[in-house]
């Protein structure tokens, strides 16, 4: 069996709230992401989904420090590397030409006053050791890039980021991402805010990019459906942890944490009935103010004295080959039924 592209073990990361104070937003997280795979991290607002993803590529604010755990990458060369021990200037060198991100509410990422082109140029310049890159073969990988998003390169590249719609930004972030062919790509809520039809566009691109580049993905999203499309894998994270996770098919099909189950659960099916939505009571715990035993536990059905009082550990469920495997740190995954298998359209 080959090596894992990403292999994360017990990573954590907390933000610094004060002198002395910090609070953990993620925790003991272990992945191994396979090349040509994509993982897609789903939970609710705030549980952690971002500051794994830049944890990911060490990309964390000022106050965000990762605390434990180890990161190591398969690179290139076929050499593998902890990022974790990376100093600045390897870092920059790693960002962008092994691993690259775009950012949520990343349409905003463009600086207004600079042209498309130039920010292309900021980025291959930056990132490119050794390479002269001059204005005409910026241009020449740039428009590449714009039309394997089908932009129209004469158009874009001379436009300021205003000039462009939301889709079109977007799209113009994701070329600008894959500029240095990056193995790894970490796409933070790719289709956020954009319309439907736009962000049909922009699933049906990535999933060309990932056809034609093959890059491994690690993609963020609130959206069931969108995981349900794009994944090969999916992990749900709650209160800064991985509490489940499995193939697309796995989890969709018979997820057995009562919070993934939930999720799905209050999807609306594209297809067939339409029953009742149903939420998930209560709302996810403060960091501050972490619950004993499971952090899910005050909002589940399940959860006995045992909930109350221990922490529960992803437990192996199914062994699948390539990390598929079904895990879930849930003491009663067992009854978990899934409601409507239909709802996540897959
Ligand atoms: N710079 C920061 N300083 C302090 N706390 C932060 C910072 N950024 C995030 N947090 C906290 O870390 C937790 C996880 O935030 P994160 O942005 O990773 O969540 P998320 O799952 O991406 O949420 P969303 O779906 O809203 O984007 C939250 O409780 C958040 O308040
Ligand atoms: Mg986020």
């Amino acid at each position: 069996m080959t090596d894992p592209i990403l292999r994360v073990r017990d990573l954590s990361i907390a933000y610094r709230t004060g002198r002395k104070e910090s609070v953990t937003a993620v925790s003991g997280v272990d992945l191994d992401l396979y090349e040509g795979q994509s993982l897609a991290l789903v939970g609710e607002s705030g549980c952690g989904k971002t500051t794994l993803g830049l944890g990911l590529l060490r990309l964390l604010p000022g106050l965000g420090e990762i605390t434990s755990g180890s990161l190591a990458y398969r690179l290139k060369d076929g050499s593998t590397a902890d990022l974790l021990q990376m100093r600045k200037e390897q870092l920059r060198r790693f960002r962008w030409n092994e691993a690259a991100m775009v950012f949520q509410g990343a349409m905003n990422a463009f600086n207004p006053v600079i042209k498309i082109w130039e920010h292309f140029a900021d980025t291959l310049r930056d990132h490119a050791d050794g390479k002269k890159w001059t204005k005409a073969a910026v241009e020449a990988r740039a428009g590449e890039l714009l039309e394997t998003v089908r932009l129209d390169p004469d158009r874009v590249l001379q436009s300021y980021p205003h000039e462009l719609s939301g889709g079109m930004k977007q799209r113009a972030l994701i070329a600008l991402a894959i500029a240095l062919d990056p193995q790894v790509l970490v796409l933070d809520e790719p289709t956020t805010a954009l319309d439907l039809l736009t962000q049909r566009s922009i699933v049906q691109q990535l999933h060309e990019l990932r056809k034609r580049f093959g890059f491994t993905m690690v993609f963020i999203t609130h959206d069931l459906g969108l995981a349900a499309e794009l994944a090969d894998r999916v992990a749900t994270m709650y209160a800064g942890r991985i509490i489940e996770t499995g193939s697309a098919r796995d989890i969709f099909h018979g997820p057995k944490h009562p919070y993934t189950a939930g999720l799905i659960n209050a999807v609306m099916p594209v297809k067939g009935d339409r029953p009742a939505l149903e939420s998930i009571p209560g709302y996810p715990p403060s960091l501050k103010a972490m619950p004993d035993g499971c952090a899910f536990n005050p909002r589940c059905a399940f959860a006995t004295d045992e909930c109350r009082r221990d922490r529960i550990e992803l437990d192996l469920l199914t062994e699948r080959p390539l990390g598929m495997t079904h895990a879930a740190a849930c003491l009663h995954h067992d009854q978990v039924r899934f409601a409507r298998k239909e709802a996540a359209n897959v």
